[in-house]
């Protein structure tokens, strides 16, 4: 089975999810145990809880990822923004999960292990469930290059420090290399919801992803630095001239495991600052927290858009609390 699951533990008669693992050691599991998240299909029922959800974003922020529900739970007419929603996954403090009809919002942490680690707990997760149908997005902040601070970029392609639409991980001490191709045509439709709203500047650019955000990302604030400004700004041009328009950590794994399970992925991510221009955030704590918000309303008109062409109402979801 392509799964590597049993049928047995998919849930006898239930449609089968189209979230695809590849894993045979998984089928000589009594339960497992999604130990980061505090659950498990022994201890709860997944279908039940999750099997409705059709769009999940994730973010690096917990508290983003809440202020996230309340803001689409409002924009879904699904409950009231102000109404506080229970952490799914209370009892462990590594990542946060909250739920509203058919969207999940999951915070990731800060970088390529952090985010890999809740990816593939999230995969079984939604597998487990027989979620169909399941449409993923990275809400997150980046440094751009040549951008206005503020503007939306949605990655055609996440490119590694070298500019290679590839991820690298070590496995039994060989490198394994991954591609990093996005789902092309939500990217461009997600492009296309920042035109439609015409609130803020969205681009659809390549994003760098590096392992730091420091000397990783050519800054010269760090506690170390052997290059020069002029090392920098070279390296940036040549960053622009493959396409780059933004950096962060994580859009790489999240690219290449999403691809890995056939899940229809994209990223969305504002910049914070035009790294061309500096290196550290100056802007006041208020115009950042305008400037976070703004993957969130894209994403959330994208969710409204879908649900609508969908032609499935709101009501259809009901809304679990755990
Ligand atoms: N996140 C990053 O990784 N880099 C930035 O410059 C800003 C946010």
């Amino acid at each position: 089975m392509a799964s590597g699951f049993s049928d047995e533990k998919n849930g006898a008669g239930k449609r089968p999810s189209s979230v695809h693992l590849n894993n045979p050691h998984l089928d000589s599991l009594k339960e497992d145990i999604l130990y980061h998240f505090n659950l498990g299909t022994g201890s709860q029922d997944l279908p039940a809880m999750f099997g409705d959800v059709k769009f999940v974003c994730v973010g690096g922020s917990a508290w983003r990822m809440k202020a996230f529900i309340q803001y689409i739970a409002g924009e879904l007419g699904l409950g009231d923004p102000k109404a506080e929603y229970p952490n799914i996954c209370a009892g462990t403090d590594r990542y946060s999960m909250y739920k509203v009809g058919p969207v999940l919002s999951i915070s990731h942490g800060m970088g390529i292990p952090s985010i890999a680690i809740m990816l593939h707990e999230l995969i079984k997760l939604l597998y487990h469930a027989n979620c169909t149908d399941v449409t993923i997005l990275r809400i997150g902040t980046s440094g751009g290059i040549g951008l206005k601070p503020g503007t939306v970029v949605v990655t055609k392609q996440s490119m590694d420090a070298c500019f290679q639409p590839k991820y690298e991980q070590v496995i039994l001490g060989k490198t394994v290399v991954r591609s990093t191709d996005l789902d092309e045509g939500l990217a461009e439709e997600l492009h296309q919801c920042g035109a439609e709203m015409d609130e803020f500047e969205t681009v659809i650019g390549n994003t760098m992803c590096t392992l730091d955000f420091y000397e990783g990302q050519a800054r010269l604030d760090g506690a170390f630095c052997s290059y020069t400004e002029e090392d920098k700004q070279n390296y940036l041009a040549e960053a622009y001239s493959a396409g780059v328009r933004n950096i962060e950590m994580e859009s790489s794994v999240f690219a290449a495991m999403c691809k890995l399970s056939c899940l229809r992925a994209a990223v969305v991510c504002v910049t914070l600052l035009d790294r061309l221009k500096g290196d550290q955030l100056t802007s006041s704590h208020d115009v950042l927290n305008n400037f976070q918000q703004r993957p969130q309303i894209l994403v959330g008109h994208f969710i409204k858009k879908q649900l609508k062409a969908s032609q499935k109402s709101c009501d259809d979801f009901k809304i679990i609390a755990t």
